[in-house]
């Protein structure tokens, strides 16, 4: 059963006069269950795609089907559902919320779905992660790798069905590295949640299914395992 099929999909931006195209025709489904990385160049547009199928940001053409959804069809509050119900996210970035701190940044998913065990459980995710003594800490007060490992607690909150990863292992020491990415792992395993990785690890890339180049907006290779 597929989980994300991505039909034509392309991405623009006009910069002044120019177009500059960041996703050509992109084409791709995803099997429930299925782990697979997104490998390539700086800005050969990974990190595009990955908004773009998690309901982000919007195509300029092509079509995204998400869980049997078509989130080009759906209004922003109909995506930001879909993104709260099926979907995890742990960004390149973190996009942390700077004013609440790690244990609140993570009971965010949990209070959208109206959990009444949303501290304990947050608590128990920033535990999984190693930080469970920085709780109350805020995200100016974390380093890099810990923002990052709070933003992978969030993710994992409300058990999406579906994990995008970009470069999950980006910010982190080898040991701690390898801890996430078994936590990872384990989330397929334990609950069949797909994986979709954008890694430059190419190790961590080979432990996927399946790996998918892309360059210059473009997939070049689609290798199943
Ligand atoms: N809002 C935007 N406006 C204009 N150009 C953009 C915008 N966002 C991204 N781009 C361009 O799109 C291209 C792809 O960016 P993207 O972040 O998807 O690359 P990436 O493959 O994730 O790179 P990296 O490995 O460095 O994270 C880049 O050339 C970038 O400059
Ligand atoms: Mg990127």
């Amino acid at each position: 059963m597929s989980i994300l099929s991505i039909q034509g999909l392309s991405k623009t931006y006009q910069s002044g006069s120019r177009k500059l195209t960041v996703l050509d025709d992109v084409n791709f489904e995803i099997s429930s269950g299925e782990t697979i990385s997104i490998v390539g160049p700086s800005g050969s547009g990974k990190t595009t795609l990955l908004g773009l199928c998690a309901g982000l940001d919007s195509a300029s053409t092509g079509s995204i089907r998400l869980n049997g959804q078509a989130l080009e069809n759906l209004s922003e509050d109909q995506r930001a559902a879909v993104r709260s119900q099926h979907i995890g996210f742990i960004f390149q970035n973190f996009q942390l919320l700077p004013t609440l701190t790690a244990l609140e940044n993570v009971m965010v998913p949990l209070e959208l779905k109206k959990r009444k065990d949303a501290r304990t459980k947050a608590l128990e995710l920033l535990d999984k992660v190693g930080l469970g003594d920085r709780a109350t800490h805020y995200p100016t007060q974390l380093s890099g790798g810990e923002q990052q490992r709070v933003s992978i607690a969030r993710a994992f909150a409300n058990e999406p069905k579906i994990l995008f990863a970009d470069e999950p292992t980006g910010n982190l020491d080898t040991e701690t590295g390898e801890m996430i990415e078994r936590l990872i792992f384990d989330l397929n395993k334990e609950n069949g949640t797909t994986l979709v990785l954008v890694t430059h690890d190419l190790e961590l890339a080979a432990k996927t299914q399946r790996i998918i180049h892309i360059k210059g907006g473009k997939i070049q290779e689609d290798n199943h395992a």
